[in-house]
């Protein structure tokens, strides 16, 4: 244990690298909390509120030295950055050297020591802040590329607690990730976990391969055996999860009459076109977001589609703004949409309504119900957490969902229209599939789409981990009883079986 004397020890722990609320001053110094951007904070704000855990992060802002507190019935124990972590650690290692080469090098990783020594040492303190609030044999549940070694200094500091690990973006193939100059280290962090869990299959198996590459350690699907002292072994489980989001809420959130009346006003404002095309992307190179404008663009340039007729809304939510590949995307982007909008938008008629925000949940699930047509195009995302929203918001069995194959959630939403986005042709021609397909051919689909979504939830997604680690944990030789998770989680693991 750490020296500092915790307010507090829970038996259950989230930790990830942002808290699900970012610290907001505005101008006049005036502070407030909104809803940090991503899919992770969609899926475990469900989950957590149903745990009376705490959830470790960061609180969004440098330098801000907080003091653990409870923000809408969560408590937030915040773990401080301070500028250059946030530039060397975040801006630097996290988001510039792995989410680029963990995404099939879309953008090319650069990699600098001073940027890895620097995730070291945040990755330490995450750590710390985790064991220091840590209860004897308490659950700790570590989330995303930005902790990787999290699992293992952890372990060192609290050899009694149970820990999982849940990766939210794709694990690259060997052949890619073996670039990584620490990668002996990457997979040696995540090996201190007892589960580690990944979005897809293949994710699963290219870590088991990486595994294989880099370590002695026998691998036998989904176990990784790795030898402890006294000559024991701890089978640490890597496999696939799914995640997912509240879809029940989501759907709640869409059949508020008020919400509706928003999906109706927006259709008017935007002049009552026959379609509305909707993409919703944090500003990412990841998205596919300049394919998307480029087969649109295009539509419209053949004359296949018309501005009176088709409207694309394109929400970007602002991300990660002083990374320079962000930077150039930005430009890159509403330089096309510019473009595009000066070449065919007419008085009365926008061909792109672009908006570079984030929106609160009750609008989004407004511009869902809006919307002919969600258009995900990414060119590789872990999940796709947006095309689950949709079809969870769409009660009325009508919308079409346009879903790249290079998503998580393609393994998944099957009657989607598949496409891939680099063949431009084959999206064009899947958007106007889109605008044209029968009403009983949108319920049929929408239907199947919706009963997936629904029956495999992020309670579902929370209960099948947390039942592996519970799993995992009972098996490990002569350890320490595990702590009881909380019965909210709708626990049904029979110990005595497992042990
Ligand atoms: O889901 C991937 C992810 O990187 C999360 O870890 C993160 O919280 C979210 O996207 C948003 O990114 P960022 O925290 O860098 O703004």
């Amino acid at each position: 244990m750490t020296s500092s004397t915790p307010a507090r020890e829970y038996d259950f722990i989230v930790v990830s690298n942002r808290l699900p609320v970012d610290r907001i001053v505005d101008a006049d110094g005036r502070e407030s909390w909104a809803t940090s951007p991503g899919g992770l904070v969609t899926a475990l704000e469900p989950v957590m509120r149903s745990a009376e855990g705490a959830w470790v992060g960061w609180a969004g802002q440098p330098d801000l030295d907080l003091e653990p507190f409870e923000n809408d019935g969560i408590r937030m124990v915040p773990v401080q950055l301070s500028e250059a972590d946030v530039e060397n650690y975040y801006e630097g290692f996290s988001n510039d050297t792995l989410w680029p080469l963990y995404h099939d090098v879309i953008a090319p990783p650069s990699y600098h020591r001073q940027w890895w020594d620097a995730y070291v040492e945040v990755n330490r303190r995450f750590a710390r802040a985790a064991a220091r609030v840590a209860a004897p044999g308490a659950t700790v549940w570590v989330h995303d590329y930005q902790l990787q070694l999290v699992p293992r200094m952890l372990r060192e500091e609290r050899p009694d607690v149970v820990i999982g690990f849940f990766n939210h973006i794709p694990f690259p193939p060997y052949g890619i990730f073996s670039q990584l100059p620490w990668r002996t280290q990457v997979i040696e962090g995540l090996l201190g976990a007892d589960v580690i869990g990944f979005q897809r299959i293949a994710d699963a198996g290219n870590f088991s391969r990486a595994v294989r590459r880099l370590t002695p350690f026998a691998t036998r699907n989904p176990y990784i055996e790795v030898p402890v002292d006294g000559g024991a072994t701890r089978h640490v489980v890597a496999k696939p999860f799914p995640i997912s989001i509240d879809a029940a809420a989501f759907e709640e959130l869409a059949r508020q009459p008020h919400v509706q009346e928003r999906a109706r006003e927006i259709r008017e404002s935007l002049g009552n076109p026959q379609t509305v095309i909707l993409g919703v992307d944090r500003l990412d190179y990841t998205k596919g977001i300049r394919h998307r404008l480029q087969a649109f663009g295009e539509l419209l340039a053949d004359g296949a589609v018309s501005v009176e007729d088709v409207t694309l809304v394109q929400v970007a939510s602002p991300s990660r703004e002083r990374v320079e590949a962000y930077m150039h995307l930005r430009d890159e982007v509403e330089l096309t949409v510019g473009r595009i909008n000066g070449d065919f938008s007419t008085i009365s008629h926008q061909a792109i309504s672009y908006h570079h925000h984030g929106y609160p949940r009750e609008e989004m699930a407004a511009l869902y119900l809006a919307s002919d047509v969600l258009l995900v195009t990414a060119l590789r995302d872990g999940m796709n957490l947006v095309a689950k929203e949709y079809v969870a918001c769409r009660f009325d069995e009508d919308g079409v969902l346009v879903l790249s194959e290079f998503t998580g959630a393609s393994d998944e939403l099957k009657r989607a229209l598949r496409i891939n986005p680099h063949d431009i042709d084959g999206l064009k021609a899947a958007i106007l599939a889109a605008i044209h397909m029968p009403k009983r051919e949108r319920r049929l689909r929408m239907r199947a789409l919706r009963k997936r979504v629904r029956e495999f939830d992020v309670a579902r997604w929370s209960r099948e981990f947390l039942q592996t680690l519970q799993t995992a944990a009972d098996r490990r030789g002569g350890g320490p009883p595990v702590a009881e998770l909380p019965e909210e989680l709708e626990w049904t693991v029979d110990r005595r079986k497992a042990d």
